[in-house]
C-alpha cells in the first residue's frame, strides 16, 4: 500500500474566517500542500466554552494530522486564544510529539507591539478572544508601556458568515462597535478574529486614515514563512505547486459561494466532513 506523505499544512478555522489567512499563504508562502478545514456546523465558537473550544480543537486536529499535515496553522483567534496552550502542551505530546502546531495571536501582538510610535492599540475580537485577554497579555510582555483598549463585537461573524457585508445593518452595527474605539485615540488597530478581514474597507473607513487598520492575514502569513525558512529540516515544499484541499463541516454549496468571494478564486477541491 501506498504511504502517505506526512508534508501537508492545516489551517484551522471555526468557518470561512481562515480564508482570509489562506489568501495570503497562497501568494506569499507558495509550493506548499494546504488543507483548509472550517467547522462550519460548530461556528460561532466565540459564544462558547473554553473547554467545548478545546475539546472541537482536538477533534479538527485528529482530523487534519490524520490526513497527512506536520503542521497546523490554528488561524481562528478564538483557538488561538482559548485553546492552543493546552493544544501544544497537552494535546500534543500526548498524541501527535513530532507534530507542530502554530497560532496565531503572538506574531500580531509581536507586529504591533513592535512599532515605536504606536502606543494605544485597540483590539476587537469574539467574546472569547477579549474575554482570555490574551492579546494584552502577550503585548504587555513585549513592550509594558503600551495602552490597550478591547472590544468584543459577537453580531459580526454570523453577519460575515451568511454574505451580509455590504448591508447597511452590517455597517451600522460595525459604526457601533467601533465609534467607542475611535474616541479612545487609539493608533492602531488588531481586527482579531479571521472574519473581520473581509469588512476590512469599511472598518477603515469608520476609524479615519489617522488609524492603522493592518490586514492581519499577510502578518500571519509573513511569520509562516518565516517558520518555514527556519526550519528548513521539515521539508514540506511540494514541487513549486500550491495545492489546497476544503473541508467543511456544513453545506458545500454554502461554503463555496461565500468562500469564493472572500479568497478571490474558486474553491474545487472541497468535501463535507464529521469530526464530531
Ligand atoms: N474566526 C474566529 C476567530 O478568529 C471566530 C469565529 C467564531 O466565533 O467562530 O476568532
Amino acid at each position: 500500500m501506498l504511504k502517505m506523505k506526512n508534508n501537508k499544512i492545516g489551517i484551522f478555522d471555526s468557518g470561512l474566517g481562515g480564508l482570509s489567512v489562506l489568501k495570503y499563504l497562497k501568494i506569499d508562502v507558495p509550493g506548499y500542500h494546504y488543507l483548509y478545514l472550517g467547522d462550519n456546523a460548530r461556528l460561532p465558537y466565540g459564544e462558547k466554552s473554553s473547554e467545548d473550544i478545546y475539546r472541537y480543537s482536538c477533534q479538527a486536529m485528529d482530523f487534519l494530522f490524520a490526513k497527512g499535515c506536520a503542521l497546523v496553522i490554528v488561524a481562528c483567534n478564538t483557538v488561538s486564544a482559548q485553546a492552543l496552550r493546552r493544544l501544544q502542551q497537552k494535546y500534543l505530546p500526548l498524541n501527535h510529539p513530532h507534530k507542530k502546531i502554530l497560532g496565531v495571536i503572538f506574531p500580531l501582538a509581536e507586529k504591533f507591539a513592535k512599532q515605536n510610535r504606536i502606543n494605544r492599540i485597540g483590539v476587537i475580537g469574539t467574546k472569547a478572544t477579549i474575554a482570555s485577554g490574551t492579546y494584552e497579555n502577550e503585548i504587555k510582555k513585549i513592550n509594558p508601556n503600551v495602552k490597550i483598549e478591547t472590544k468584543s463585537t459577537p453580531l459580526l461573524v454570523p453577519l460575515i458568515e451568511n454574505g451580509w457585508l455590504k448591508k447597511p445593518e452590517t455597517k451600522m452595527i460595525l459604526k457601533k462597535y467601533l465609534k467607542p474605539l475611535k474616541n479612545k485615540q487609539i493608533q492602531a488597530l488588531i481586527l482579531g478574529c479571521t472574519h473581520y478581514p473581509f469588512l476590512i474597507k469599511d472598518i477603515q473607513r469608520i476609524m479615519g486614515k489617522k488609524i492603522s487598520v493592518p490586514d492581519p492575514g499577510k502578518i500571519v502569513a509573513q511569520s509562516l514563512a518565516d517558520y518555514l525558512n527556519r526550519h528548513p529540516e521539515l521539508n514540506l515544499k511540494t514541487k513549486n505547486k500550491t495545492d489546497i484541499s476544503f473541508y467543511t463541516t456544513a453545506d458545500i454549496n454554502l461554503f463555496k459561494k461565500e468562500g469564493e468571494k472572500f479568497l478571490n478564486s474558486k474553491i474545487e477541491n472541497i468535501k463535507k466532513i464529521k469530526i464530531d
